[in-house]
């Protein structure tokens, strides 16, 4: 162990992360992409025996923390795990970051623009920290695995004092204690992934829709991604836990869960002794009595016939897909490294629209790819003519440091690059608003979610197709499944009128 009182003489918030790593030795645990990208092979074992040790769990009592998360579903179902761990030691939630104790920004590393929002939110923190010296502020996420984002929190904003990453989140407990009790910034950052740990607790955000994780990680490597890197490899929860809690949530009244992984079609394939799929636990859960059941994301490459045709029973398994092409043009995707051509992801859409009845696809797009020609793009703009996706999500390409692509040259200037979304995003616009004309007169099915964000007269709920819905109804709807007519489509809402007796007759 370091003998802390060797090290120089530079007061601790003015130290480099080498000083730290002299100073901390067996507390300064700073990431690693290098580390990260390694696969082992050893089995990841599962856990049942989280518990908030006896000195932590009263710790917060009349203490409050704010949870701030930016980015993927996936990050916010893992806010909901830290609330829970949080509350287990005493903290109450509160909306208003001003009233905090504890604050966390629960980060996201996929574009340069997310980590810019985190990086200002950071620097709005500085006075309210100088002002609240007790106040604690944690960064955690997946910008916390990056090393570049530790170092440079560790010099620019030593006011800081936790930075844990993904791998790191049951360990909150162990990291409030050292940040309360010690000096120095905790940074706590596991750059392999750990186990799977079973019975983490949760507060889940509404009762009526909640996210389910089936698996953790990514080892696609797609070469502009930095996920596989920030959320470690693959690794599939075992089916019955995962049926388990999708009873427990059905028992709870919720009326639709959503199960989450970075690439869910690749679940169970990191099992050595299960021979058991995304198909298969699909096909479990259409069992159980809860009414909707959507998932995200998907990876062309892994979605099998198998899993088509347990969709194809519709039922509880909505028949919307979010399919990321990323590219139409089969050369951008290879370079991409999707594993998948233009035909074969044309063909897996044609199977889909064959076999499961009704069913819609949005996807995700990245537009001005290193060299991406402007043929090459045209293939994304006919792939999108081709698919008619419901809803695409856009983004101009974002170079992530420790990634193949980033290390590639580009002869793309932003400007083509803007001016290809702009084209793209019309596109993307025009088809959603024509995929929902059709709807005008029909009676849709919608999860009512609550009111409306711009008009608290009118409810907003999703279709089975993840359209959004308004209309005028009681509050009453709330948490129910109920018909509505569509009066008006608009280019991402429709607006329509509950069915009654009355509007029935009329
Ligand atoms: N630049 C731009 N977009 C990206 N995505 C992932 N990495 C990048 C990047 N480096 C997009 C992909 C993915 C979605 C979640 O974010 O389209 O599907
Ligand atoms: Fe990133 Fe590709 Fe994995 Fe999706 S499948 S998380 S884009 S590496």
């Amino acid at each position: 162990m370091a003998d802390k009182t060797s090290t120089d003489q530079k007061p601790l918030r003015e130290k480099t992360s080498e000083d730290f790593a002299k100073y901390f030795q067996t507390t300064f645990q700073p990431p690693s992409l290098k580390d990260a990208r390694r696969r082992r092979r050893e089995d990841i074992e599962v856990h049942y025996d989280f518990a908030i040790s006896e000195d932590m769990q009263q710790v917060g009592i009349g203490k409050k923390f704010f949870i701030r998360t930016y980015g993927c579903q996936m990050n916010e179902h893992d806010t909901e795990v830290m609330a829970g761990i949080l509350e287990g030691m005493g903290y109450e939630a509160t909306t208003e970051m001003e009233a905090a104790d504890v604050i966390l920004l629960n980060t996201c590393a996929i574009r340069e623009n997310a980590e810019n929002k985190v990086f200002g939110e950071i620097g709005h923190l500085k006075p309210l920290k100088l002002e609240k010296p007790d106040l604690l502020i944690g960064i955690c996420g997946c910008m916390s695995q990056e090393e570049a984002v530790v170092n440079r929190i560790l010099k620019k904003h030593p006011f800081i004092d936790m930075i844990f990453g993904t791998h790191n989140i049951h360990r909150l407990p162990e990291i409030i204690k050292g940040a309360l009790f010690g000096k120095e910034m905790v940074v706590e950052v596991w750059s392999k992934e750990g186990d799977i740990i079973e019975n983490l607790p949760k507060v889940r955000k509404g009762n009526i829709k909640a996210w389910v994780n089936i698996m953790y990680g990514c080892d696609k490597f797609c070469t502009y991604c930095i996920v596989p890197y920030t959320r470690g490899k693959e690794r599939s929860r075992l089916p019955e836990d995962i049926i388990e809690e999708v009873r427990h949530l059905a028992r709870n009244g919720y009326q639709e869960i959503t199960l989450l992984g970075q690439n869910v079609n690749a679940y169970g394939k990191d099992f050595t002794d299960l021979d058991y799929r995304f198909g298969d636990l699909m096909d479990d859960l259409h069992k159980i009595d809860i009414p909707r059941i959507r998932f995200t994301t998907s990876h062309p490459r892994d979605f099998d016939d198998h899993l088509i045709d347990v969709l194809a029973q519709g039922g509880n398994l909505m028949e919307h897909i979010h399919l990321p092409v990323q590219s139409g043009n089969t050369d951008i995707l290879k370079i991409m490294g999707r594993k998948y051509s233009r035909e074969q992801y044309l063909e897996l859409v044609r199977k889909m629209k064959e076999r499961i009845p009704d069913v819609t696809f949005s996807t995700d797009i990245i537009v001005g790819f290193p060299n991406e020609t402007e043929e090459q793009f045209e293939d994304t703009l006919s792939i999108m003519r081709e698919v008619e996706y419901d809803a695409a999500y856009t983004f101009i390409y974002s170079p992530r440091d420790g990634t193949p692509a980033a290390r590639m040259e580009d002869n793309v200037s932003m400007e083509v690059k803007k001016e290809r979304l702009q084209r793209l995003n019309k596109l993307v616009n025009d088809i959603a608003l024509k995929k929902n004309k059709v709807f005008e007169g029909q009676i849709v099915d919608v999860l009512v979610e609550g009111e409306s964000k711009k008009n608290a007269d009118v409810l907003s709920g999703y279709t089975r197709k993840n359209k959004v819905v308004n209309f005028k109804g009681p509050k009453s709807a709330i948490g129910n499944i109920v018909p509505v007519r569509i009066k008006e489509a608009k280019t991402w809402t429709l607006d329509g009128e509950l069915v009654t007796e009355t509007t029935e007759v009329t």
